[in-house]
C-alpha cells in the first residue's frame, strides 16, 4: 500500500464517478463537482440522460464523459471501476492521468407499498439498485482507493434509512442498509485517509416519483409531498454534502425536518415508533 498522501479537500479538483448522474441529485453532484474544478464520469442506466448532463458540464468548460452502467449489475460496475480512470485522463485538465478520487454512489429508485402488498420482485428490484448498487460501488472502488492511498466516497441514503415511515418498507430497508454500510466503511477507511459521507435527505424535488414504483393509491400523496414539502433543492443538498465530506463528517442530514426525525429517533426510539403507529392509524 502506498502511504496516504494528503490531497486537501476531496471535493476540490476531484476525478469523480457519479452514478445516476442523468437526473436529480446525481446531475446536481456532477455539476457541483465540475464547478469545483473536477472531471466527472457521468454514469447512468439511461445513457441519453447521462449524455445530457455531460453537455451541461461541457458548456461550463469541464471535462465529462457519459457512461452506461446499471449499478445493480456487478460485472458492469466492475468494468466501470476498471475503465473510469483511463476515461477521465485529459491532456489539459488531467495531464498526469490522476486516477478516480471521488465516488458518488447516488443511483436509486423510489418504491412504495405495504409489506403485505409488495411483491418479492419489487423488493429485489429496489434492493438491487438502492443497496446492491452501493455495495457494488464500495466493493470495486475501495481497493483502488486503498492502493492509491487516496479517495473519498459519498453514499446517497435517505432520511427513510432512520425514519422508517409506513408503506415504504423496501425503500426504508435499502436506505438503512446504505447507512450501516457507510458507518462501517467510515471506521474501516479512516486509517487510510479515505473519507466517507452518507447523505440522508427528506424530500428533494427530482424525478424520483416519475421513475419509481408507487402504488396507485399512493401516487397522489407522493406527488403532493414532492410539490408541497420540498423546501430545498438538489443543488443545495449537494453543496451541503460536499462541504460535510470536506470537513471529514460522516453524516449529511441536510434539512430541518430530517434533523428533527433523526433527533427524536435517536433519543426516544420507542416514543417515535409509538407516535408513528398512532399517526398511521389515523390515516386509515
Ligand atoms: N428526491 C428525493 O426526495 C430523495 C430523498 C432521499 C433520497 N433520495 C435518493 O437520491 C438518489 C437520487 O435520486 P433522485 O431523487 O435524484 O431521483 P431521479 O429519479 O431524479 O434520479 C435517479 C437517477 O438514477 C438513475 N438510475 C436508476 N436506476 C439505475 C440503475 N440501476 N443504474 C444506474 N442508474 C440508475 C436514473 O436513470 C436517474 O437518472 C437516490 O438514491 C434516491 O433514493 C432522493
Amino acid at each position: 500500500m502506498m502511504p496516504y498522501q494528503k490531497r486537501g479537500k476531496p471535493s476540490q479538483k476531484a476525478i469523480a464517478v457519479v452514478t445516476g448522474a442523468g437526473s436529480g441529485i446525481g446531475r446536481a453532484f456532477a455539476i457541483e463537482i465540475a464547478q469545483r474544478g473536477g472531471l466527472v464520469l457521468c454514469a447512468d442506466i439511461n445513457l441519453e440522460s447521462a449524455q445530457s448532463t455531460v453537455e451541461l458540464l461541457k458548456a461550463q468548460g469541464a471535462h465529462a464523459v457519459a457512461y452506461a452502467c446499471d449499478v445493480s449489475q456487478p460485472e458492469q460496475m466492475q468494468k466501470m471501476a476498471s475503465e473510469a480512470s483511463t476515461l477521465l485522463a485529459h491532456p489539459v485538465l488531467n495531464p498526469d492521468a490522476r486516477p478516480v478520487s471521488l465516488l458518488i454512489n447516488n443511483a436509486g429508485v423510489g418504491i412504495g407499498g405495504r409489506v403485505d402488498e409488495l411483491k418479492l420482485e419489487d423488493w429485489e428490484w429496489c434492493l438491487g439498485i438502492n443497496l446492491w448498487g452501493v455495495i457494488h460501488g464500495c466493493h470495486y472502488f475501495t481497493p483502488l482507493f486503498k492502493q492509491e492511498g487516496q479517495g473519498a466516497i459519498v453514499n446517497v441514503a435517505s432520511a427513510a434509512g432512520f425514519g422508517a415511515l409506513p408503506e415504504m418498507a423496501a425503500y426504508n430497508v435499502s436506505k438503512a442498509g446504505v447507512m450501516s454500510l457507510s458507518e462501517t466503511l467510515y471506521a474501516e477507511l479512516k486509517k487510510f485517509g479515505i473519507a466517507v459521507n452518507v447523505l440522508c435527505p427528506t424530500i428533494v424535488p427530482t424525478n424520483i416519483m416519475h421513475n419509481g414504483r408507487i402504488p396507485e393509491h399512493m401516487t397522489g400523496l407522493a406527488h403532493k409531498a414532492m410539490s408541497k414539502l420540498a423546501f430545498t433543492t438538489a443543488k443545495k443538498v449537494v453543496i451541503q454534502t460536499l462541504d460535510a465530506l470536506d470537513a471529514g463528517q460522516l453524516y449529511t442530514v441536510p434539512q430541518p425536518d430530517a434533523r428533527l426525525v433523526w433527533a427524536i429517533k435517536r433519543w426516544m426510539p420507542s416514543t417515535y415508533a409509538f407516535g408513528l403507529g398512532q399517526a398511521y392509524k389515523l390515516t386509515k
